[in-house]
């Protein structure tokens, strides 16, 4: 019956992404490699690109200044994501915990080789306290399974623990403050690759300001607090792929990068 179920969701997400004959029984034959595009940390950047990233942390009121480094100094004393997640339930540095229901910390494998990162808990994730769990998480469940990627094999997350109030656009003080959190669950889950959906979570993580439409489909690269470098691809975030179905067929591709990486890595290790 989950066989069937799986073949089920595998067909329908062909469909929706626009896939319209088969050539073989081999989804995941030649995908052409995305390009490996390169991030300077932003320490490292000359004027134009450093005036292209986020807003400086120093641009953003005391008030927040002192919220990022309390966020950032709490992460270091803990060493397991059931000590973050305690940590960030009980963090009182970021007004949006007034208005949620749930802290909606990552949920997954805490070994998993991929992490994804989204934006925001919606309606849904704030009620049921995880992330992707509505409409974007299933049509997300979808994808992972047509890529032959199992959820509970991944961790997802998210730039935000809380819901923005009616979803608005997360402000660059409330991304500055919940980042440290982020940062932690990535270097405590450590990855092989990260795999951000949407301009938000790709801006955020990449300490850059671009738009995903250009970011998208290509390997960038995350460095961590330890300098740990890890592969990131950027694709569109499922809420945007359920607004413009149009754009399924693109953020399937990136889909299939990301397998592809995945399996070459497995055969050369
Ligand atoms: N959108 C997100 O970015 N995250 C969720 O958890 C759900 C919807």
């Amino acid at each position: 019956m989950i066989e069937e179920m799986n073949i089920k969701q595998v067909l329908e997400w062909y469909i929706l992404a626009g896939v319209e004959e088969t050539a073989g029984d081999e989804p995941f034959a030649k995908i052409e490699a995305a390009p490996v595009v390169h991030i300077a940390a932003p320490s490292q950047r000359k004027a134009p690109e450093a005036a292209a990233s986020r807003q400086a942390t120093t641009a953003l009121s005391q008030a927040t200044q002192n919220a990022c480094q309390d966020a950032r100094e709490r992460c270091k004393s803990v060493t397991t994501l059931a000590e973050l997640k305690t940590l960030v339930e009980n963090f009182d540095g970021c007004a949006l915990k007034l208005t949620a229901t749930n802290t909606v910390f990552g949920d997954g494998d805490e070994h998993a080789r991929i992490v994804f990162v989204g934006e925001a808990p919606g309606a849904d994730e704030d009620r049921i306290g995880k992330p992707f769990v509505g409409r974007s998480g299933q049509l997300l469940d979808k994808m992972l399974t047509a890529a032959g990627l199992n959820r509970a094999s991944c961790f997802i997350t998210n730039i935000l623990p809380w819901r923005p109030p009616g979803n608005r656009t997360p402000t660059d003080g409330e991304i500055a403050v919940c980042l440290p959190f982020l940062k932690r669950q990535i270097e405590l889950v450590s990855p092989d690759y990260i795999f951000v959906m949407g301009a938000s979570a790709a801006n955020a993580l990449l300490d850059i300001q671009d738009s995903i439409s250009r970011l998208r489909g290509h390997w960038l690269e995350y460095t961590d607090d330890k300098g740990r470098k890890i592969p990131v691809l950027a694709s569109f975030h499922p809420a945007y792929l359920l607004r413009n179905p149009g754009q399924k067929a693109k953020s399937w591709v990136d889909f299939l990068r990301l397998k592809q990486k995945m399996s070459e890595q497995i055969s050369t290790e």
